[in-house]
């Protein structure tokens, strides 16, 4: 292989992982970024995204990079990274399609001396054994030998400004070292902290893939302790701030677990055991408590309502917060889905409003529930429920809801206590 290149990157998929990422190269390489959403491809040619994670300075400092919706835009790269999705089947079972189409595509591509690196959330061995041989399939190439291929999970966290790309350790991993000393120059070049070599790919697949595990499993737990302490008539979170007191206690708050990632990787872990013939028990009844957790949350809310109206129709509910989590616009496996439907189906008068969604967004099934928040009157409802805690919502003037008797069911602790009816 070549001792020294020049470095003509691809970034394919410009999501929530691709474009901060493609953004950053952007400044040092030659870079194309390329995505299957035309929509997407004219916003960013234009500077926008429309997660408004990336402003318009940024597009502007990214000097070397261009937006393209076409593969063949990319036959000049010798660097492929794929930022694709990895979602779950309807049965909960890894759906590698995506990467797979798009590998077929690059593998045509392909030229001898190339890199492939993924960093896409997959199950231990899914590059090794899934992608490693549809690419010398359709290229017809061998890898270590044409061309290589690494692997660096991405473990940013939409919302987060304090722990962003660059500022946070990067795993790196192949099953070569040239490659890895390319990945280095590269990842090196954007990331300010120090580079963690992952000694092989399987190892950096299965720690991204925990990390995440870990957190549902931590979650699950505490959700579990709010269920337990509520029926003991116990405040969850007093418990949870006297136990935090010491040192080694694990501060997990109760919640709603949807998005991409935390709710849907343990499920990619737990494939590859049960492909062992190991059933992963605890894994596995962490996911169904936080899967089931919105529809205690939903029978919780419910029971008090009984209580307190003779006539539910006559209370006008809210929901505040629609999205996976605070801060960011994502709504995609948004586990406040489930508290909207269950409401729906009884039949009750529920709206939901979330600062960081339009109308035009909403599915259409969900419009007529839909409340835009900029117009939003707080007084004109009898109970709200804060699902998701976005800064905005500091905002609320709460003293003046309570006085009107509004109630709200806070299942994030984000309120002041003192005006708050009901918590986990
Ligand atoms: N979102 C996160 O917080 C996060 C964090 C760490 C890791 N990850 C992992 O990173 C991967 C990507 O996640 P994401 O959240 O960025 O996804 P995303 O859905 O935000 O973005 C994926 C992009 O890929 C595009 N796309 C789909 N098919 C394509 C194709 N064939 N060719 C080109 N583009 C195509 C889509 O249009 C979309 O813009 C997943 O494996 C995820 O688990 C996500």
């Amino acid at each position: 292989m070549k001792t020294k290149i020049n470095f003509n990157i691809a970034v394919i998929g410009l999501g929530y992982v691709g474009l901060p990422l493609a953004i950053e190269f952007g400044k040092f390489f030659n870079i194309v970024g390329i995505d299957i959403d035309k929509k997407l491809i004219n916003n960013l040619k234009n500077n926008i995204d429309k997660n408004n994670f990336i402003k318009k300075n940024d597009f502007k400092k990214s000097k070397y990079i261009k937006f393209s919706h076409n593969y063949n835009d990319i036959s000049n790269c010798n660097i492929y990274i794929i930022t694709l999705p990895t979602p779950v089947n309807e049965k909960n079972k890894p759906d590698l399609t995506i990467i797979k189409k798009s590998l077929k595509k690059i593998s045509f591509l392909l030229k001898k001396n190339d890199f492939i690196i993924f960093e896409s959330t997959v199950f231990p061995g899914a590059t090794e054994e899934e992608f490693i041989p549809l690419i010398e399939k359709f290229s017809k190439l061998k890898n270590n030998l044409d061309f290589s291929v690494g692997y660096s999970p991405e473990r940013i966290n939409p919302g987060d400004k304090k722990h962003t790309l660059t500022k946070i350790t990067k795993i790196i991993s192949s099953n070569n070292n040239f490659c890895l000393k390319v990945m280095k120059s590269i990842y090196g070049k954007i990331i300010s902290k120090k580079l963690y070599v992952a000694p092989s790919i399987k190892v950096a697949e299965s720690a991204k893939v925990i990390e995440n595990t870990q957190r549902d499993i931590n979650v699950a737990f505490i959700n579990e302790l709010s269920v337990i302490f509520n029926k003991l008539n116990i405040n969850t979170y007093e418990v949870l701030k006297a136990a935090n007191t010491k040192w080694n206690f694990l501060d997990f708050q109760p919640g709603l677990v949807g998005g991409h990632c935390i709710g849907v990787d343990p499920y990619y872990l737990s494939y590859k055991s049960l492909k062992t013939g190991y059933k992963p028990n605890m894994i596995l009844s962490g996911r169904k408590i936080n899967d089931d957790f919105p529809i205690y949350i939903s029978k919780t809310i419910l029971n008090i309502l009984k209580k307190n109206y003779k006539n539910l129709q006559t209370c006008r509910i809210l929901i505040l917060g629609y999205t996976f989590k605070e801060n960011c616009n994502d709504f995609r496996n948004t586990q406040v889905r489930k508290i909207l439907n269950y409401f729906i189906k009884k039949n009750l008068n529920v709206h939901f409003s979330d600062p960081y969604l339009k109308r035009s967004i909403i599915d259409v099934k969900y419009k007529k529930y839909f409340r835009e928040y900029i117009n939003l009157d707080l007084l004109k409802y009898n109970f709200i429920i804060l699902a998701v805690g976005h800064n905005q919502f500091k905002k609320i003037n709460l003293r003046n809801l309570y006085k009107n008797r509004v109630e709200i069911f806070d299942i994030k602790n984000f309120f002041n206590k003192k005006y708050i009816s009901y918590s986990l």
